[in-house]
């Protein structure tokens, strides 16, 4: 947990976005594994997801997601000098891919620029993370990213997974509130991860140990376990959030949880009793973009106008880990 002083506040100044331009439906898949759009549709509510070609790196990904971001917050390079990448698809084990996005945005040699893997949760790890950093008061601005290309992680003929995820990239600007909306800024935010459940989803090859014909480097499942302890870890760390600041579930405008499954969003939406009206749901045209879900979801939910001035906004993730975390935005 952390809940650094409300004061000074630091809250999202901007966002931006980025999808590789082939898209892939379920129909497309279904011409080379065996599976169809009835199935992946009626379990998960994808219909479609984006996928990479070679040039589409997680770091390209990175870098358009990040110059839309500073776009929208009116700020140049050279003021950001923090970046953290949440990625569990870095192009290279080394350097990270924050250094790479750093060297092409031109941001500052000052720029602190390192990655994060927390999977899906990813995202949430890296705002948590980048919040406690500009909370002490030794930097200002800071470009939290959320990029992946998960298409390379995938056994293309196994049907359990590969219809399930997709590449893309999100990113938010963090900075001081501004002057004329001080309420604005990151109430709380809460990480955690379950243990003993790392074997329920993972990559087991591809890192130190070595590949094996059984531990290749592509994503194995158990998903019905994941999709229990996905509700109840979100569900949970939803009411904590809630509870440590006063709030009640009636007092949230826009819930952006992680978009892995649509069945999954629903339940949470029963179990915190938020009205599916009050999800932003963006899985149907990109299955799940782990790291890069959240921020893509809250960049379209932005210029879509689902989030309004004074909006409470909570963002609520899950991944490999098995990690789990939620953010409280006042918008
Ligand atoms: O960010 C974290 C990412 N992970 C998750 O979010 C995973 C959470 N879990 C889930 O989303 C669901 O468990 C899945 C969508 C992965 C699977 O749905 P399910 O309702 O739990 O299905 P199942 O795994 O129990 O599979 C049912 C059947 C099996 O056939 P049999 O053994 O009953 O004959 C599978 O072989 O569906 C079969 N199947 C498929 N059939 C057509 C599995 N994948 C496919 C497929 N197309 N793509």
């Amino acid at each position: 947990m952390s809940t650094p002083s409300a004061t000074p506040s630091f809250t999202i100044l901007g966002t931006g976005s980025h999808a590789p331009s082939q898209v892939v439906t379920n129909d497309d898949l279904a011409t080379s594994i065996e599976t169809s759009d009835e199935w992946i549709h009626s379990r998960t509510g994808i219909r479609a997801r984006h996928l990479s070609g070679p040039e589409d790196t997680t770091t390209r990904l990175a870098v358009n997601a990040a110059r839309a971001a500073l776009l929208d917050a009116n700020l140049a390079a050279n003021q950001i000098d923090l970046l953290i990448v949440a990625t569990c698809t870095p192009d290279l084990p080394m350097p990270s891919t924050a250094s790479l996005v750093q060297n092409e945005l031109g941001l500052s040699p000052r720029a602190a620029c390192f990655d994060l893997n927390a999977a899906c949760t990813g995202f949430v790890y890296a705002l948590d993370t980048a919040w406690a950093m500009l909370s002490s008061g030794r930097y200002h601005h800071a470009l939290v990213i959320g990029a992946e290309k998960m298409s390379t992680v995938l056994d293309w003929t196994d049907r359990t997974t590969c219809v399930l995820f997709g590449d893309g990239a999100g990113a938010i600007i963090l900075g001081p509130a501004p002057a004329d909306h001080p309420a604005s800024g990151i109430l709380a935010a809460r990480l955690g991860t379950i243990p003993s459940t790392s074997d329920l989803l993972r990559i087991p090859g591809g890192g130190s140990s070595p590949l094996t014909p059984e531990a290749r480097r592509y994503i194995t499942m158990k998903g019905r376990e994941v999709f229990k302890f996905a509700v109840r870890g979100m569900e949970e760390v939803a009411r904590e959030l809630l509870a440590e600041q006063g709030l009640a579930t009636e007092n949230i405008a826009l819930v952006v949880p992680h978009q892995a499954n649509l069945r999954i969003i629903h339940a949470i939406s029963e179990y915190l009793e938020v009205p599916r009206e009050r999800f932003f749901i963006n899985v149907e045209r990109y299955g799940n973009t782990s790291a890069a879900s959240i921020p893509i979801a809250l960049d379209e939910a932005r210029r879509a106008g689902r989030v309004q001035r004074g909006d409470l906004v909570l963002l609520v993730a899950f991944g490999a880990g098995l990690t789990y975390g939620g953010a409280l935005v006042r918008w």
